[in-house]
């Protein structure tokens, strides 16, 4: 008698009570990437749901008789009445430097061709931004290699700098150009041996840009030896809404784990106009109401949620972004511009203007800013470019009013030839990142007068014969300078000894 209480006690102590809730629901409508589905009643917002055949879900309209979900991934086999369910997990994409080198899709999935990537963990796409305690201020540079950005509108790590300007202004030009040059940094540094030395690694997303562009994109960054530090996720034009509008929040997961584990790293949304549209064609399919310009009210909680992911977190690493917006005839004054100025640390803006009168980068002083980058400045270009900014500016103005009269006093002439050589001297060609030791030592000659007795015209070439001498004959000046991070009498004699000796050779 007693074994078999014993034995019915055992099966008891055996049996498993661990409920597995799974809640399940039928495709209502389906249209344009968004499904509609009855049931569900348990789901959670922004949850993953499984629809048959391997399409994954993320529930976005929480209704009271319905879900409204965008679909990703294969949606042609699915049709009405289908039955979905519910995961109880938030999604997730791959992290780690197996990314690296790679091109993924807005889940992470690999469409470069070269084979599945072993990453050993995943990331949430959609996580709560670092609080206030665990940041700390911006106060390490990240160099763009772009003269006319490092010398006035710096960029420190964790901040966020948005890029603004119409179509065809350099803007994407400019992303590449910072990635590209994190790239070079990363290789001298890491052949240093230096053990402080921290690599930016860089993740680029592609939101609703031609395929070819992504290409080209890509064949630029292989051509610069960046590639092995990039990371592309793309989310083409001909990707649906769902992809696009998941791409940004993606590549930020991807970015978050480097700056969790201690690395820097350097994020680019190319670009959020077109993400901001991706929302707002789901948000008309979820008939959600629509407010300013036709965007759900919500698009600058989405756009602030993703930018405030950025960070330099105290003890750890640091993300940056570069968030691009296109503007449409330079109006700035548009909704989500307008979204995107508040929530950043700045603005580098480029004019059409500038760009078809061949100053490129075609960098706005005058509208440009960076809010936080100045602590993260080295010391070296302060020394030697403090006061470009407000040249550059004065000059523009002086400019303007100089055309009407020629009747001009010695000092504003000399002020606007000052000026149009420092034009000049800030004309850079694409992709084609300039080092920031070689920036300060042409700052320097600059600033000592050296450009003055040559023409405006010859300054272009005399810049790039001076960049040449430096970097092929006088590497331990220059690598001096980049450790030292800042001038001090000797460096600046060698400097002048360097640039006295530099001059003859150059025949203007
Ligand atoms: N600094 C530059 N010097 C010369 N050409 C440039 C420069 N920056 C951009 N371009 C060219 O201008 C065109 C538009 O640049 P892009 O970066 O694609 O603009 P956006 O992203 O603003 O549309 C490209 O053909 C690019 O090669
Ligand atoms: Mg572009």
């Amino acid at each position: 008698m007693s074994t078999v209480l014993e034995q019915i006690e055992q099966q008891i102590a055996r049996l498993s009570t661990k409920a597995v809730k799974k809640n399940t629901g039928n495709i209502r409508t389906l249209a344009d990437g968004v499904a509609k589905i009855d049931g569900l009643s348990a789901v959670m917002y922004n949850e993953m749901v499984q629809f048959p055949g391997g399409a994954i879900g993320i529930a976005l309209n929480l209704e009271e008789d319905e879900v409204g979900c965008v679909i990703l991934g294969d949606i042609s086999k699915l049709k009405e009445g289908d039955e979905v369910q519910t995961t109880g997990r938030l999604l997730s994409v791959p992290v780690g430097k197996a990314l690296l080198g790679r091109v993924v899709d807005a889940l992470g999935n690999p469409v470069d061709g070269k084979g599945p990537i072993a990453a050993q963990e995943t990331y949430p796409v959609e996580r709560i931004a670092p609080g206030i305690i665990v940041r700390k201020s911006v106060s390490q540079p990240l160099f763009t290699g772009i003269m006319a950005i490092d010398s006035m509108i710096p960029i420190g790590r964790g901040q966020r700098e948005l890029i603004i300007g119409d179509r065809g202004t350099g803007k994407t030009t400019i992303a590449i150009d910072t990635i590209i040059n994190q790239a070079k940094i990363n290789k001298v540094g890491l052949a240093s041996g230096d053990k402080n030395f921290r690599p930016v690694y860089s993740i680029y997303v592609a939101v609703g840009q031609k395929n070819s562009n992504i290409v080209r994109t890509m064949a630029a960054l292989e051509a610069a030896g960046a590639f092995e530090y990039t990371t592309i996720v793309a989310a083409p034009a001909a990707d649906n809404p769902a992809n696009q509008y998941l791409a940004p929040f993606s590549g930020a997961a991807m970015g978050e784990w480097f700056m969790e584990n201690g690395m820097d790293a350097l994020i680019v949304y190319d670009d959020l106009s077109k993400h901001a549209v991706a929302y707002r064609q789901i948000s008309l399919i979820l008939k959600r109401p629509s407010g300013r310009e036709a965007y759900p009210g919500d698009v600058f909680y989405l756009h602030s949620r993703l930018l405030e992911r950025s960070a330099r977190l105290d003890g750890k690493g640091s993300l940056t972004a570069l968030p691009l917006i296109e503007t449409q005839a330079g109006d700035v004054s548009a909704y989500i511009p307008t979204n995107v100025i508040s929530i950043t640390d700045g603005q580098i803006f480029l004019e059409t203007d500038l760009f078809n009168q061949g100053i490129r980068p075609a960098v706005s002083v005058g509208l440009s800013v960076s809010r936080v980058g100045s602590a993260a400045q080295i010391k070296a270009t302060k020394q030697v470019g403090g006061k470009l900014k407000g040249e550059l500016a004065q000059f523009r103005e002086l400019a303007a009013f100089a055309q009407f009269g020629s009747d001009l006093d010695a000092k504003t002439k000399a002020q606007l030839d000052r000026g149009a050589r420092i034009v000049e001297l800030f004309k850079q060609p694409a992709f084609n990142p300039i080092p920031i030791e070689v920036q300060v030592a042409v700052l320097f000659a600059m600033q000592r007068g050296v450009f003055d007795s040559i023409e405006v015209k010859k300054i272009v070439p005399a810049a790039a014969s001076l960049r040449e001498f430096f970097t092929a004959r006088k590497n331990p000046l220059l690598t001096e300078i980049r450790t030292k991070a800042a001038l001090d009498k000797d460096i600046e004699a060698k400097l002048q000894a360097a640039v006295d000796e530099w001059k003859p050779t150059f025949n203007a």
